[in-house]
């Protein structure tokens, strides 16, 4: 397989876990490059149903390594849950999971910090998942982050996380936060050091060791291209690059090494979170919301729902390189009558290709629509393109032209094989 980089085109949550178990088959490597336990991956086995926050979702299937690159940020905690909870599941974690001395680490007064700061924001607030992953990203850029390199000599690691605590606990109490008592927390982040340590590894080298053998790598995108720190709607954004850039950046794998761009994009829009939506539609969330869809895997919040917007997919197109598109929940939409696609934006008297930079224009927009005709039929059963409805196969090739990329999957139903190929 070639180096395959997998992005969400929304605002998260497009269905990206289910495409990446999908495509692991084909990739000797399942990389994850940014973001943190923010991120929500379910995917459905059979009859089980798993949800994965930092492990990619490689590490189901056998035989398939899975690494936690560099530009993750890794709670230390969360990941032991997640190994125990997999574990408990029957999947074996082992030599099958890598992980970056140079990802950097979640702290608790970063969970205390994202807290407070989305507390002093009031109406304004971001709608963070409150995993700390902000506060994480700033140390990081701000050269005082703690890395999984530190964990492997605890009491190296006893004296930094002392010292970091100490300046945080100031912070938090100006911001009349609770401050973090180091007992018994920093006991918890030494036993999960213990568990983390077999895990550690210069994950660069390995991967390029992997590609010299002729091996193929797939990059695992969280988030989506809306909530990247830089082409996102800032602020109401996540705090890393979701975008296809960012994959290189996060694994030491080089651009000119990377041979596709895959994007995943739902055939309706969601968000959660705060921050624009110009597609947003009452009648689409109460649909999907009484089909019992659409709500978080994180953190149970109900998503936003809306019509698809193909001026923001189009952008993201553009912004990732996107050679090929996977459309999932095309099966949200088989009772729908009227279908409508957002073409354009309206915005002071003139219609607009491309989202405005500013998220507070970005509110402001009016979205010019386009209606399709709904296929009113169950599509969970086609497993050929030619057996999907004809009025769903012209809506799925709409999708694909005006995004301006090649369709590849269309996915109707959680399951594996609830997927048809192109
Ligand atoms: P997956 O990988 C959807 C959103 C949050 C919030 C903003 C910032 O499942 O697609 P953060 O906690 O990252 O500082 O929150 O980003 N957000 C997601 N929305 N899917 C995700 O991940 C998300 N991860 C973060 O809701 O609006
Ligand atoms: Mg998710």
């Amino acid at each position: 397989m070639a180096n395959t980089i997998l992005v969400g085109a929304q605002w998260g949550d497009e269905g990206k876990g289910k495409i990446i178990d999908y495509l692991t088959d084909e990739a000797d490597a399942v990389v994850r490059t940014q973001g943190g336990n923010n991120a929500g991956h379910t995917i459905v086995h059979g009859k089980r149903k798993f949800v994965l926050h930092l492990i990619p979702s490689g590490i189901l299937r056998r035989g398939k390594t899975c690494v936690i690159a560099n530009g993750v940020v890794v709670d230390p905690l969360a990941l032991v849950a997640e190994i125990t909870g997999l574990r408990k599941q029957g999947i074996p974690v082992g030599k099958n999971l890598l992980l970056s001395d140079g990802a950097h680490l979640v702290m608790p007064w970063h969970h205390a910090l994202d807290e407070a700061r989305e507390q002093r924001k009031g109406k304004n607030k971001i709608g963070t998942t409150k995993r700390g992953i902000g506060p994480a990203y700033g140390d990081k850029a701000a050269r005082t982050g703690l890395r999984v390199g530190d964990l492997l000599d605890p009491k190296e690691f006893a004296e930094k996380f002392k010292a970091r605590q100490r300046e945080n606990n100031a912070v938090l109490r100006t911001m009349g936060a609770k401050p973090i008592p180091l007992q018994p927390s920093l006991r918890h982040y030494l036993a999960a050091a213990k568990t983390l340590r077999p895990f550690v590894t210069n994950t660069v080298v390995w991967l390029h060791g992997v590609m010299a053998r002729g091996r193929g790598l797939l990059f695992e995108g969280a988030q989506g291209t809306y909530l990247d720190l830089d082409h996102g709607t800032y602020p109401f954004v996540t705090s890393s690059n979701t975008t296809a850039g960012g994959a290189c950046t996060g694994s030491g794998v080089p651009p000119h090494r990377m041979d596709k761009v895959i994007g995943v994009m739902k055939a309706y829009t969601t968000r959660v979170g705060e921050g624009p939506f110009p597609t947003e539609n009452e009648d689409v969330s109460e649909l999907l919301h009484g089909m019992g869809r659409e709500y978080g895997a994180t953190t149970g919040r109900a998503r936003r729902c809306g019509w698809f917007d193909a001026v923001a997919t189009r952008y993201a197109a553009m912004i990732n390189g996107i050679d090929e598109l996977a459309i999932t929940n095309l099966d949200g939409l088989d009772h729908v009558p009227v279908i409508k696609v957002c073409t354009a934006y309206r915005l002071g008297g003139k219609t607009l290709k491309h989202p405005p930079t500013s998220a507070a224009d970005w509110a402001l927009c009016r979205p010019v629509y386009r209606t399709f005709r709904g296929w009113m039929k169950d599509t969970s059963k086609a497993r050929r393109f030619g057996q999907l409805p004809p009025a769903a196969r012209v809506y799925a090739k709409a999708l694909a032209e005006l995004t301006g990329a090649k369709l590849s999957i269309v996915s109707i139903g959680a399951a594996h094989d609830e997927t048809i190929r192109l």
